[in-house]
C-alpha cells in the first residue's frame, strides 16, 4: 500500500523524466532509495525526540517542573513532497529531495512558557553533534498574519551499521497558546473556497496578539508564584 502510494505519487513524472519503461526499473531506481531515505529521516526524528526526552527528564528532576507539554513528530507525506518539489521547480529525484527539502522530518515541541522555548533551543544547540542550519524567530518577529513560533533547521547524525549520515530536521517550538492559534488558523485558512476577507485576517492578527498577551501574563504569574513559594514556603 505504501509502495503503491509512493509509486503513484512519483511514477508519472519519472516515466517522462527518466525514460524508463519498466516498473521494476522505477522501483529499483526510485522507490527503494526513496523508502531508504525516508527511513533515515524517521531515525533522525527518533534521535531528536530522544534528546528532548532526556532534557525533559533532567529538567523535571532539577526544577520539579517539566517545560515540555508535548512532543509531536511527523514525516512529510509523498503527496506533500511531490507537491513542494514541483511547486519549487526542483527535479523529482531522491538526491534532489534530500538536498532541497529541509522539512521532511518535523518535530514540534510544545512548551509551557515562552522562556522555556529559548532555554530548550539553547540546550539543544549547545550539544556538539547538532549543527544549526537556519533559525527563524517568529516569536520576536511574528509573521504579518500573527503566526508565532521558533523554527530551527538542524542537522543531526544517525549512525548506520557502517557509516554516519547527517540528516536535516525542522524543529518548531511553540507555547500551548501559540500552538492553539496556529492549529485553528490553519483550519480557518484551509477552509474550502475561502474568499479573501480583510475581517478574517484582521481578527486572526488580533487573536494572535491576545495569545501573546496570555503567554506574557501566564509567565509573569508563574514567576510571581515561584518567588512567593521561595520567600514564604508553607
Ligand atoms: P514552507 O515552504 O511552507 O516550508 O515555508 P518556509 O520554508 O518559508 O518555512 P517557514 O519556516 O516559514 O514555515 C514552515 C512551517 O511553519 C509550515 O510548514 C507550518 O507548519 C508552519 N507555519 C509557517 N507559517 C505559518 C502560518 O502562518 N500559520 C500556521 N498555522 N503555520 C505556519
Ligand atoms: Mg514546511
Amino acid at each position: 500500500m505504501e509502495l503503491e502510494n509512493i509509486y503513484n505519487q512519483f511514477s508519472k513524472h519519472l516515466v517522462e523524466q527518466l525514460k524508463y519503461d519498466k516498473v521494476s526499473d522505477i522501483v529499483k531506481k526510485f522507490v527503494q532509495p526513496y523508502k531508504k531515505l525516508m527511513s533515515y529521516y524517521t531515525c533522525a526524528i527518533m534521535e531528536v525526540e530522544t534528546k528532548f526526552n532526556v532534557l525533559s527528564e533532567e529538567l523535571s528532576m532539577q526544577y520539579d517542573r517539566n517545560p515540555i507539554e508535548s512532543i509531536r513528530t511527523r514525516l512529510k507525506s509523498p503527496e506533500s513532497i511531490r507537491e513542494k518539489m514541483i511547486r519549487k521547480g526542483f527535479p523529482l529525484t531522491v538526491e534532489s529531495i534530500e538536498e532541497n527539502l529541509n522539512d521532511i522530518a518535523g518535530v514540534r515541541i510544545i512548551c509551557s512558557f515562552p522562556s522555556d522555548i529559548y532555554a530548550l533551543a539553547n540546550s539543544l544547540l549547545k550539544q556538539d553533534d547538532i549543527h544549526l542550519i537556519e533559525k527563524k524567530d517568529y516569536i520576536k518577529h511574528p509573521k504579518a498574519n500573527g503566526y508565532r513560533s521558533l523554527h530551527l533547521i538542524i542537522e543531526i547524525p544517525i549512525y548506520l551499521h557502517d557509516t554516519k549520515k547527517m540528516m536535516k530536521v525542522e524543529i518548531q517550538f511553540r507555547t500551548i497558546s501559540m500552538d492553539c492559534w496556529a492549529s485553528l488558523e490553519h483550519k480557518i485558512r484551509y477552509k474550502k473556497d475561502l474568499p479573501q476577507s480583510d475581517f478574517i485576517e484582521e481578527e486572526l492578527v488580533e487573536c494572535a496578539k491576545m495569545s501573546s498577551i496570555i503567554d506574557a501574563r501566564m509567565e509573569n504569574l508563574y514567576t510571581m508564584a515561584t518567588d512567593l513559594v521561595q520567600r514564604d514556603p508553607k
